[in-house]
């Protein structure tokens, strides 16, 4: 069942995702070569804190039996890490590195939730080039977040738009619906038919977020049970906001 907020749990959303967006631009301030992906995870942790929110990352369980709950305000993955990256005071950004950043701020009971994929001093041709189609496939996917379409128009768009780069889209983890859970319906895949799945609403809050690789699109998941990397070792970016989507253009909540 696909959620329509209501006005006030609409402000409520809101305020979390303005923790989120505050989160980003202290975390884009703090990278810099030699920093740790544990000292990001601690800025993360204070600024959340420092505005009234939890860290709703931390503690998260696993869908999977015997995996320890996610142990970290912020997923951290580098180069070849997909997503859900596990902070640690052992790995120091280099010059050039790829880190995706992806967060959950709780705050009076509602989620905001938002990922970027930030370049450590200067990245290779390739690398910029990565995030930028991953940010942008987000924008192409949005345009069909509006009542009329469907969810596959926004996957469609996302997906044609990575491979028309040639890139290629993670087919395993989607987007989502966000409000009082961090995961609510629709699921929302980065690549899919035009015209299919659940019809779009004025009042959802979704969060869209393409995960996009350099190379195959196969992954593979780490002996932790959280961290995802490429399988052919090739770079992967990620870009999400939370969205609210009205009777005319979607509203990006996680953006200041
Ligand atoms: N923020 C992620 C998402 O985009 C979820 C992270 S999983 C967690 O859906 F365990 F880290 F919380
Ligand atoms: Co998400």
């Amino acid at each position: 069942m696909i959620e329509i907020k209501s006005k006030r749990e609409i402000e409520l959303i809101k305020e979390a995702c303005k923790i989120v967006a505050l989160v980003h631009k202290a975390i884009e301030n703090a990278i810099k070569p030699g920093i740790t992906t544990k000292e990001l995870d601690n800025i993360a942790e204070r600024v959340i804190k420092e505005n009234g929110g939890i860290p709703a990352q931390k503690g998260y369980p696993s869908y999977q039996k015997g995996v320890m709950p996610f142990p970290s305000s912020i997923c951290a993955s580098i180069n070849d890490e997909v997503i859900h990256g596990i902070p640690s005071e052992r790995v120091h950004l280099k010059d050039g590195d790829l880190v995706s950043v992806d967060l959950v701020a709780l705050k009076n009971g509602y989620n905001g939730d938002a990922a970027r994929t930030y370049i450590v001093g200067k990245g290779s041709k390739e690398a910029e080039k990565l995030v930028e189609v991953t940010r942008k496939a987000f924008f192409e996917g949005i345009k069909f977040a509006k009542p009329g379409y469907r969810i596959g128009d926004i996957s469609n768009a996302i997906g044609e738009f990575v491979e028309k780069n040639g890139f290629s889209v993670v087919k395993e983890f989607q987007g989502h619906g966000i409000g009082r859970e961090m995961h609510e319906d629709p699921g929302i895949p980065n690549y899919g038919k035009p015209g299919k799945g659940p019809r779009i609403e004025s009042g959802m809050t979704l969060a869209i977020e393409p995960m996009v690789i350099a190379g195959n699109p196969d992954i593979c998941e780490l002996d932790d049970g959280w961290t995802i990397v490429t399988e052919d070792g090739s770079l992967a970016a990620h870009y999400e906001n939370t969205i609210l989507v009205t009777e005319n253009e979607p509203k990006v909540l996680t953006l200041l």
